[in-house]
């Protein structure tokens, strides 16, 4: 029995219940955490449309159910209520012996799955010559999320980094360097000096055409493998590669892959042939292009070759698929990409599934960051907010409180603390959104030291610290969880046992709907409950030995979670605050 996945636990338990009772062969039980405390907390919701189907009244399936409804002692008796209701409650006893062992260990019980799956997860993805700015924080910082809790929960997960690296966008670049660079400049600050030269070429490209031409030359030129083309494509992969890693530092961010675009150049025209070849796809106006006629897809074609002979986005996003199923055998794979890309994506999926594979794909599409203003958020001189820039003002903000506080601390230390509670504070404001809507970027709001902030977060977890750290300096001894039972007995500490037993469940829900706020807002309730616990109980002066041990345990408990929640979402822990 895995007590940390506690809703698919008896999620399997109430289907062998409906199996033996009712002869069926799977059933399906419907089990869910209850919406209202007062039922319980869970139901069971399965049997209603059941009685239905087999024309049965609901309440007397309800009472075979329970009959042969065995918890092993997880619940209390369950309860029919409704027309057909199952509830169950957690038996405190169970709560209490099963959190007490859990504290003890460093995953608070919830066992890696049994049948890991293969996931890519591909996000950040920025595009080559162009600087990291706020539009790329959510799909890095979602995505990371993604690939830490699902690492987390047991199943290999490569997380990919599919860079912008090839394209036209080269030819461009390539014709303005030859004439325009900076080197100057380009020693100072490659990156932007790179970005400045593909604003100049796509200006100069679109008033002349001879310049337009002439660009698209050193493309073909490029594409055919002329050395000198080939030598600066590489340069401009590197400096934007170089600058991005910079980036991912701050946000310590890591990836098991880099396969950019330009990874599959050589498996392209392969794609094309192979869909030409099976008639998935055909022309269209002297382009290549796949026609769906599903409900919902767009009625244009997706277009895998241009006119001219050219590869396309969706060409290259195909053969990403292929390599990814060949080196990874991917059971799933979920692209972390702005909403306004949902078109491609299902055309994409709608092409891999003509192509006859067998995995399950699925575009995590976010929303706009806005300015506190609901406009879209941007300098004051209107320009593209850059991401080290707002890491930096994140910082500068959170410094002076730092100093403030720790004034005897050395300039490197507050730094260190500001520079985390910062970026922290960023990351979850992003994480902390549901997905799909735009959201406003607000500084008073995400470094507000109570709400659902990082900071918030952060300082819980300090605080669960100071406990033990004034425990050694009262009882000249750590604590150590013996992982013996709880005693709860006030109020405020069943609420938090009974919360801190939905940690496993709270991540299964992260990844199966890969919604990361699911887990922000799990850890902000914690957080809230911890915190009356602790205004409520008083922990090392508890009256008696035995309620001080049951005390630090939960402490212990609520501590493993956090270190659990925020290490996938990636929020970094600061030691004291
Ligand atoms: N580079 C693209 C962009 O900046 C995102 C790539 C997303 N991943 C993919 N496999 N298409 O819009």
């Amino acid at each position: 029995m895995d007590a940390g996945r506690l809703n698919q636990t008896l999620s399997e338990m109430a289907a062998r219940a409906m199996r033996e009772a009712l002869g069926l062969e799977s059933p399906n039980p419907e089990l869910r955490p209850a919406t209202d405390a007062r039922f319980g907390d869970y139901q069971i919701n399965g049997v209603l449309p059941l009685a239905k189907e087999l024309k049965e009244n609901p309440r007397k399936l309800a009472e075979k159910v329970v009959a042969a409804l065995d918890t092993g002692g997880i619940c209390l008796a369950p309860e029919i209520a409704g027309p057909g209701f199952i509830n169950l409650r957690l038996d405190p006893a169970w709560v209490a012996t099963a959190l007490g062992a859990a504290a003890a260990d460093a995953r608070l019980g919830v066992a890696p799955v049994g049948d890991p799956q293969s996931i890519v997860i591909d996000f950040s993805s920025p595009n080559v010559a162009k600087r990291m700015h706020v539009g790329h924080l959510r799909s890095t910082v979602i995505g990371d999320a993604l690939v830490r809790t699902l690492k987390f929960l047991g199943h290999t997960v490569v997380g990919d980094n599919h860079l912008g690296d090839w394209g036209t966008q080269f030819g461009i670049l390539i014709w303005a360097w030859k004439r325009e660079r900076d080197e100057a400049a380009l020693a100072a600050d490659p990156i932007g000096e790179l970005e400045r030269l593909y604003k100049l070429g796509t200006e100069r490209g679109k008033a002349d055409p001879e310049v337009a031409e002439a660009c698209r030359q050193e493309l073909a030129k490029l594409q055919a493998g002329d050395a000198e083309n080939k030598a600066l494509w590489e340069r401009f992969v590197a400096i934007s590669k170089e600058a991005a890693a910079t980036v991912y530092e701050r946000l310590e961010v890591e990836f098991d892959a880099w396969h950019g675009e330009s990874f599959y150049h050589d498996r392209l025209h392969g794609v094309v042939e192979g869909l030409l070849e099976r008639a998935l796809a055909v022309e269209t106006q002297g382009a290549i292009g796949i026609f769906f006629d599903e409900p919902g897809l767009p009625e244009t074609p997706y277009l895998i070759r241009k006119s001219d002979g050219a590869f396309l986005y969706a060409t290259s996003d195909i053969a990403t698929v292929e390599y990814r199923l060949e080196a990874y055998g991917a059971d799933r794979i979920i692209y972390v990409v702005d909403v306004r890309q949902s078109d491609h994506f299902r055309q994409l999926f709608a092409t891999i599934r003509k192509m006859g594979y067998d995995v399950k794909m699925e575009h995590v599409g976010f929303g706009m960051m806005l300015g506190a203003d609901g406009r879209p958020f941007k300098t004051r001189d209107g320009g593209t907010v850059r991401l080290d820039s707002l890491l930096d003002e994140a910082e500068a903000r959170i410094l002076p409180l730092v100093t403030e506080r720790w004034p005897d601390a050395s300039e490197e230390e507050q730094r260190a603390i500001a520079r985390k509670v910062g970026s922290g504070a960023v990351k979850y404001a992003d994480l902390a959104q549901n997905l799909t809507t735009d959201y406003k970027f607000d500084w008073d709001k995400l470094l507000a030291a109570d709400g659902n902030t990082g900071p918030y977060l952060q300082y819980t977890l300090v605080r669960c610290a100071s406990v033990f750290r004034e425990h050694v300096a009262r009882f000249g001894a750590e604590f150590a969880v013996d992982g013996s039972p709880l005693r709860l007995e006030a109020d405020e500490e069943k609420e938090l046992a009974f919360f801190l037993v939905r940690l496993g469940d709270t991540l299964e829900r992260v990844g199966e709907q890969l919604r990361p706020h699911i887990l922000c807002e799990y850890l902000y309730a914690l957080a809230r409950k911890f915190n009356a616990f602790y205004a409520k109980c008083s922990i090392l002066g508890a009256d008696d030995e035995a309620t001080r041990r049951s005390r630090l345990t939960l402490v212990q408990a609520t501590y493993r979670t956090f270190e659990i929640g925020l290490s996938c979402l990636n929020i970094p822990r600061v030691s004291r605050m």
